[in-house]
């Protein structure tokens, strides 16, 4: 088994160079299926996640080349199959993205249900809703999910709820269906954007991606012929600002998109740290304990469910007690557990959780529990008094290239052992 030992405290300085976004390449991936020519694309994240949705592609007939660790050629003129392998679908949420890709393509698919980190029920009922408005008719049996099409006809579908999976499925399959779609109550999140970029530099014509409503004029074929380059991970950015903050550092993250960063610069600010904004290059630094202050994660732009738990880290460490309200998952408190094995002191209850804000953390075995508590921990494992050891990799793997490299460059005491 594999752990992560660090040992701490250490204040983090230097430069980190952010990777692509997970979320964005996640997405980008599947969409290639609606290709009917051969595209690259540049600046994947080096991840698990990324490995297992080329594996899919691959099992579906697409050829892939990789040009080196971040850039891949991917031709996916002659799609062989639509039953997607269920072991590799199951191991990750974005899988449910092949279903729209499929729909719009081949006007069939054969998928398992989505895997992914355990936040809390994952539902997929505004996926679905989508694609039936679209004309597909879409069964879920035995872990399985089945969808047929004829030809999908483009309409208005208004989203119940903002969900960034759903807005980008819908999108994926409306490209290539007859006439317009009109997706109300859109999510905004940057990778939504990246993906309408990605399919309009391929030939489709989507307008209005970033807002809450979006248009996709569906068009005959997708030609490909065409480089792409995924946008700067927002979450990773925001993980070493958060981190910067933990450690009383001073860190400059280059290849960011500064824009996409705002809701949590305002939080540090606001907490007493400080932020430099160039644009695509962002410094933070803090040189006290943080201030309390409270946090609601919402939709983008509101301040990220996928940097509460970083955010939980710095607020632990603060002068008096702060509160956070996740709005978005239910179960995304577990690292709290985690945490207060380290000497934290916080009391979550249902959404909400209350951080007692504590001098000094101290190094404790720890598990991550999922993608983000992961990153979470090993800021936290940093920040704290001597050895932490953090278990359960394999969720960090899923999201963050080499997540102990870019720490130890700037700084932190941090291995990876093989224990028996
Ligand atoms: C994406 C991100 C994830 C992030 C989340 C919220 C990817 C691959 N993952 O997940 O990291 O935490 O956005 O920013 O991009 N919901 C429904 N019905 C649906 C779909 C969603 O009720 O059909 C609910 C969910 O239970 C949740 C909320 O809507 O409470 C938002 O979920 P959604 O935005 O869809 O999250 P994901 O796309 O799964």
């Amino acid at each position: 088994m594999e752990k992560l030992v660090v040992t701490g405290p250490t204040q983090l300085k230097g430069e980190v160079t952010i990777s692509g976004a997970k979320n964005a390449a996640v997405a980008l991936l599947p969409a290639t299926l609606l290709i009917d020519g051969v595209c690259t694309i540049e600046n994947l994240p080096h991840i698990s996640d990324i490995e297992i949705s080329c594996t899919i592609l691959e099992k579906l007939g697409a050829k892939i080349t990789w040009n080196d660790k971040h850039c891949i050629t991917i031709d996916t003129r002659n799609i062989t199959t639509t039953k997607a392998p269920l072991d590799l679908t199951s191991k990750f949420r974005a899988s449910y993205y092949i279903i729209g890709s499929m729909l719009g393509r081949k006007g069939e698919i054969e998928v398992g249900m989505p895997g992914g980190c355990k936040l809390g029920a994952r539902p997929i009922d505004q996926h679905i809703k989508g694609f039936e408005a679209l004309g597909a008719t879409v069964t879920v049996e035995k872990g399985k999910i089945y969808g047929k099409a004829k030809k999908l006809k483009g309409t208005s579908i208004y989203m119940d709820i903002v969900s960034v999976g759903a807005t980008i499925n819908v999108m994926l399959a409306a490209v290539l269906a007859k006439g317009t779609t009109t997706i109300d109550n859109a999510a905004k999140e940057p990778h939504i954007v990246d993906v309408a970029n990605f399919l309009n530099t391929m030939g489709a014509d989507i307008r209005g991606a970033g807002t809450d409503v979006i248009k996709i004029n569906g068009v005959e074929k997708l030609h490909g012929n065409a480089t792409y380059s995924v946008v700067p991970d927002q979450i990773e950015a925001g993980t070493f600002m958060l981190a910067a903050v933990a450690t009383r550092g001073d860190l400059t993250l280059k290849n960011c998109i500064t824009k996409h960063l705002e809701s949590i610069t305002a939080k540090i600010i606001e907490v007493g740290g400080n932020v430099e904004d160039y644009g695509d290059s962002i410094r933070v630094w803090c040189n006290k304990r943080p201030n309390k202050a409270n946090i609601k994660t919402l939709p983008y732009p509101g301040f990220p469910t996928d940097l509460q738990p970083q955010m939980g880290v710095v607020l632990s460490l603060a002068n008096g007690t702060s509160v956070i309200n996740e709005s978005i998952w239910e179960s995304r408190f577990q690292y709290t557990d985690e945490l207060n094995k380290m000497g934290a002191k916080i009391t979550a209850q249902g959404k909400t959780a209350f951080f007692e804000g504590v001098k000094k953390l101290y190094g404790a075995p720890v598990y991550s529990t999922d993608l983000r508590a992961g990153a979470a921990l090993v800021i936290a494992g940093t920040a704290a008094q001597g050895e932490t050891d953090i278990y359960n990799l394999q969720h960090i793997d899923r999201g963050y290239e080499d997540i102990e490299g870019k720490f130890r460059k700037i700084g932190a005491n941090i291995k990876r052992v093989t224990e028996e």
